[in-house]
């Protein structure tokens, strides 16, 4: 029995890997490697932990690395057909459990859990079933599998029937429905993730009221989380990396682009910033960002010519008609705002839409309110990584609704997210605090937000894990 085990002590297992492969004009595959907490956390076990990271291979370069078996140690990649990945991740994971999570629905059109649902959902069940046995194969005998995510909330249950012996976490990064939200799911569906879930030793949450949220829907559908063990884990920026990475010559040369496109205010000092950085995501609430701005604007006169939003908006999810459309509307609120307010030489709101993260440091750097105002949000490290980074600190306006609250709360400026006008007033609000106590509260919220960097809270699991 023993031979059939394979030799990976510590598994990790998620959509997007670490790596991502393109074919370069002369067939050469050229590998562009991830940041991110999982891979930090990997690399603080060492090189002979014997850990393995099995992943999707999302793009045209990944599969042809798999076909050709060119793939790095310590990363296995899954080519699951195409069009049981398009179900499972753009059909079931992010239009339906993304949608659950966030709340994001808008009745009365959606949600419809129809036959093609169900088509879909047997997608997901494969992808999850490829992702069970690839782990099952390459597990060594008492090995922990640490699970990623709404993708594969299947995975645990499926895994503790293929291979008993190992040790097994799932953790969410995302929020936790509330029970009357996640019953929209059908109660088959509802009851199959959850058990799925518990499948494993040990659940992760990034908040405590992400975990309570899920405990209460088991409590509602099946009865009780069982023996699996609930943890929170409330991922934290990487200073040491930030503080490194924000001041290579790559960052200043944006931030002298920047500053630029931001100008000097009527007096020639330079102009205050708001700045955001999020994926076009519908949960991160981008558009209601830029109303606010825009009755900043108009109900304080006061800020016109001194202040610019930068908002970054990088394409995410761009097969989903819904995410295409909201990176339309991104656009066009800002440049509605731009054409009602913009001056010869003052441009309101500086949009980029093309992922840059040298620029989203030097963005950093140089702001003086950070907005973060998801509508739900499993932590938001946005919030965390700015005042680490700006320059002069920052002063976070920051939703209630975002994990990150949680920590940060008590040294932002909290908003309800939907409340525009509010969050209008929160904008002044930030950008009158003087720099003294600006400095301040920005200390104390790089403090707070990097308690738990992304080695100590993948060791912290991995600990519980094994314990
Ligand atoms: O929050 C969940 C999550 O999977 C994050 O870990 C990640 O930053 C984000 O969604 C990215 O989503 P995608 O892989 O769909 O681009």
């Amino acid at each position: 029995m023993a031979s059939s085990f394979g030799t990976a002590q510590v598994l990790v297992a998620s959509n997007r890997g670490p790596v991502s492969y393109e074919v370069r004009e002369d067939g050469s595959l050229h590998a562009r490697r991830g940041g991110g907490g999982l891979v930090s956390g990997l690399s603080a076990i060492g090189p002979d932990a014997g850990a393995l990271w099995v992943c999707s291979a999302l793009s045209d370069g990944d599969r042809e690395a798999v076909r050709r078996g060119a793939g790095e140690d310590g990363v296995r990649m899954l080519d699951v057909p195409a069009d049981v990945h398009a179900d499972a991740y753009n059909g079931i994971a992010n239009s339906v459990l993304w949608f659950v999570h966030h709340m994001l629905y808008q009745t009365p059109l959606e949600p419809v859990f129809d036959a093609e649902f169900r088509r879909q959902w047997a997608s997901y069940e494969a992808y999850n079933r490829a992702f069970a046995e690839a782990l099952a194969e390459e597990a060594a005998e008492g090995a922990v599998a640490i699970v990623q995510d709404y993708h594969l909330t299947l995975v645990p249950g499926m895994l503790r029937e293929l291979r008993p012996d190992l040790r097994i976490g799932h953790f969410s990064h995302t929020p936790w429905a509330p029970v009357d939200y996640f019953r929209l799911l059908p109660d088959d569906i509802a009851e199959q993730v959850l058990r799925g879930m518990l499948g494993a030793d040990r659940l992760g949450f990034l908040t405590r009221r992400w975990a309570d949220a899920f405990t209460a829907c088991c409590d509602a559908v099946v009865g009780g989380v069982g023996g699996t063990e609930i943890g929170v884990h409330g991922l934290g920026a990487d200073a040491d990396f930030l503080r490194q990475r924000s001041h290579e010559a790559d960052v200043d040369e944006r931030m002298a682009a920047l500053r630029t496109e931001i100008g000097q205010g009527p007096d020639g000092s330079a102009r205050r910033t708001i700045v955001r950085v999020d994926r076009t995501e519908l949960s991160k609430n981008i558009v209601r960002g830029l109303l606010a701005y825009r009755e900043l604007l108009a109900g304080r006169p006061e800020w016109r010519e001194r202040v610019v939003h930068v908002a970054f908006a990088y394409p995410s999810r761009q097969d989903l008609a819904v995410y295409r459309d909201y990176t339309a509307e991104v656009r066009r609120v800002a440049d509605s705002i731009n054409d009602e307010f913009g001056t010869a030489g003052w441009t309101p709101v500086v949009l980029h839409v093309k992922d840059d993260f040298s620029r989203s440091l030097a963005a950093y750097r140089l702001a003086d309110v950070a907005l973060v105002n998801p509508v739900r949000d499993g932590m938001n490290l946005v919030a965390k990584e700015v005042p680490v980074v700006s320059d002069e600190g920052c002063v976070l306006v920051l939703s209630r609704e975002a994990g990150a609250y949680e920590e940060l709360g008590d040294d932002a400026v909290v908003v309800n997210p939907y409340d525009v006008s509010g969050t209008a007033e929160a904008l002044h609000e930030a950008l009158s605090v003087g720099a003294g106590e600006r400095a301040e509260r920005s200390k104390r919220l790089a403090a707070a937000g990097t308690a738990l960097p992304p080695a100590r809270w993948f060791l912290e699991q991995l600990e519980a894990l094994r314990s």
